[in-house]
C-alpha cells in the first residue's frame, strides 16, 4: 500500500480563503500519525475550536505533541506566529547580537514583520525550513495562510526578500562600501535628499528609516543564502502541494491558475481535494405506481429536479475541472460535514472521510 505520504517530506496545503486549508492540513496530520509517520502540522491563525483541538497555544508557538491515541506514529503541532519568527530569524542572520537588537528595536522592522503584505508567507517558510532542518519528522504539513488570491503564497515571500536585497537599500547606506566616483556622487546625493526630507518629515523618522537600511543591509549575504534555500525546498522533490478548493466555478477556477502557476514555476502538485462536496441523491426506483401518482410525491419529485439541475451546474464544472487536471493528479471529494468540524473527534470524522483517497497510491 503506497501513502502520499510515502513519497514526500513537505506537503503543502494551499487553497483560496475560507475552503478548508487549517482543517485538512490537520486531518492530512493525522492520517499521517495513523500512517506510522512522525509529523508535524503547522497551522496558521486557525479557529480558536481548531487549536484547541489540537492543544496548541494561540501565543506560544512551540510544537505540541496532539494525544491521538491508537496511532503507530505521533502527531505534533504548532503555530505560525509571524512577529516571533521573524525576529529569530534576524537573530540568526545577523552576524552580532548588536545588529540584531538593532534592527529588532528599529520601529520601521516593527511594522514590516507584522503587517508588511508578505510577512506571512515569508515567515510560514522560514518555519518550514526550520522545522524540515531539525530533522525531527518524517513529514511537515504546511497550512498556509489566508489569501484572497491563493496564489500570492508562491510570490509574496519575494516581497520580504526583495526588500532586503533590493538595490534601493543601498541608497542609504553610507561609509566604507562606497567606491567610485559615481558612487561618491550617489551618496552624496542621498546625504543631501536625506537632509531635505528630514526637513519635512521629521529627524527621528528618517534616521529610523536609515538606521533600518544600514542594519538590513549587513545581513543581505545571510538573507540571500535563506531565500535560495526555501526555493530548493519547494521545488525539489521531496516536496508537494496539496490544493484545497470548493465545489463551485470560482474557486475551480481559481485552482486552475493556481495549477498553472505551479507548473510554470516547476513545483510539484500531488493531489487537490475538493472540500464541502454536497451528496448526490438519486431518487428511489423502487417506489411502486400508487405513490408515483401522489400529489406530494410529484411535488417532492419537483422539488428533486430542481436541487438536481443546481448540482448538475457544479457536475459540469467539476468534469471540465477534472480534463484540465488530467488523469495522473488525484482528485478527491470531501463531503460537507453536517456539523461543523469541532474537537479532534470532528476532525478525525473528516479525517475517515479522506482516508480512502490517501491511501493505495501509485
Ligand atoms: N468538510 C467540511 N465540512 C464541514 N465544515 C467544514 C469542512 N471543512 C471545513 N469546514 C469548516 O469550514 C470553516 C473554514 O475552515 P478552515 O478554517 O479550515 O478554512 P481555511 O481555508 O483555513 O480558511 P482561511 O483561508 O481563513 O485560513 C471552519 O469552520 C471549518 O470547521
Ligand atoms: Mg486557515
Amino acid at each position: 500500500m503506497t501513502w502520499v505520504f510515502d513519497q514526500h517530506k513537505v506537503i503543502i496545503c494551499a487553497g483560496t480563503g475560507g475552503v478548508g486549508k487549517t482543517t485538512l492540513s490537520a486531518c492530512l496530520g493525522i492520517l499521517a500519525a495513523r500512517a506510522g509517520k512522525r509529523v508535524l502540522v503547522l497551522t496558521i491563525d486557525p479557529a480558536r475550536r481548531l487549536a484547541d483541538a489540537l492543544g496548541i497555544d494561540t501565543v506560544n508557538d512551540e510544537e505540541v505533541p496532539v494525544a491521538l491515541g491508537g496511532v503507530s506514529g505521533q502527531l505534533s503541532a504548532a503555530m505560525i506566529n509571524p512577529a516571533s519568527i521573524f525576529d529569530r530569524f534576524i537573530q540568526r542572520a545577523a552576524s552580532r547580537k548588536e545588529l540584531a537588537d538593532r534592527i529588532l528595536k528599529n520601529s520601521l522592522y516593527r511594522q514590516m514583520s507584522t503587517t508588511l503584505s508578505g510577512s506571512q508567507e515569508f515567515t510560514s517558510l522560514e518555519r518550514l525550513l526550520t522545522a524540515v532542518d531539525s530533522g525531527q519528522f518524517d513529514l511537515v504539513i504546511l497550512d498556509t495562510p489566508p489569501a484572497q488570491h491563493a496564489v500570492d503564497f508562491l510570490y509574496a515571500p519575494q516581497k520580504i526578500y526583495a526588500l532586503f536585497q533590493n538595490a534601493i537599500t543601498q541608497w542609504f547606506v553610507q561609509g566604507p562600501r562606497s567606491k567610485g566616483l559615481l558612487q561618491g556622487l550617489f551618496q552624496r546625493g542621498t546625504k543631501t535628499a536625506l537632509a531635505a526630507l528630514e526637513k519635512v518629515t521629521g529627524a527621528h523618522f528618517i534616521r529610523e528609516l536609515s538606521d533600518f537600511f544600514e542594519g538590513v543591509a549587513e545581513i543581505q549575504g545571510e538573507v540571500s543564502g535563506r531565500s535560495i534555500a526555501v526555493h530548493r525546498l519547494l521545488t525539489g522533490p521531496q516536496t508537494a502541494f496539496v490544493l484545497i478548493t470548493g465545489f463551485d466555478r470560482a474557486k475551480l477556477g481559481a485552482t486552475r491558475d493556481f495549477i498553472a502557476e505551479l507548473r510554470r514555476g516547476g513545483y510539484t502538485l500531488d493531489s487537490v481535494i475538493v472540500n464541502r462536496c454536497l451528496p448526490q441523491w438519486t431518487p428511489n426506483p423502487a417506489v411502486n405506481a400508487d405513490l408515483r401518482a401522489d400529489e406530494d410525491y410529484q411535488k417532492l419529485l419537483a422539488f428533486y429536479g430542481q436541487l438536481q439541475a443546481y448540482n448538475q451546474d457544479r457536475e459540469s464544472e467539476f468534469k471540465l475541472f477534472q480534463e484540465f487536471l488530467g488523469p495522473l493528479t488525484p482528485l478527491v471529494r470531501v463531503p460537507d460535514l453536517v456539523s461543523d468540524v469541532t474537537g479532534l473527534q470532528g476532525l478525525q470524522k473528516l479525517a475517515d472521510k479522506l482516508e480512502p483517497y490517501v491511501k493505495e497510491r501509485g
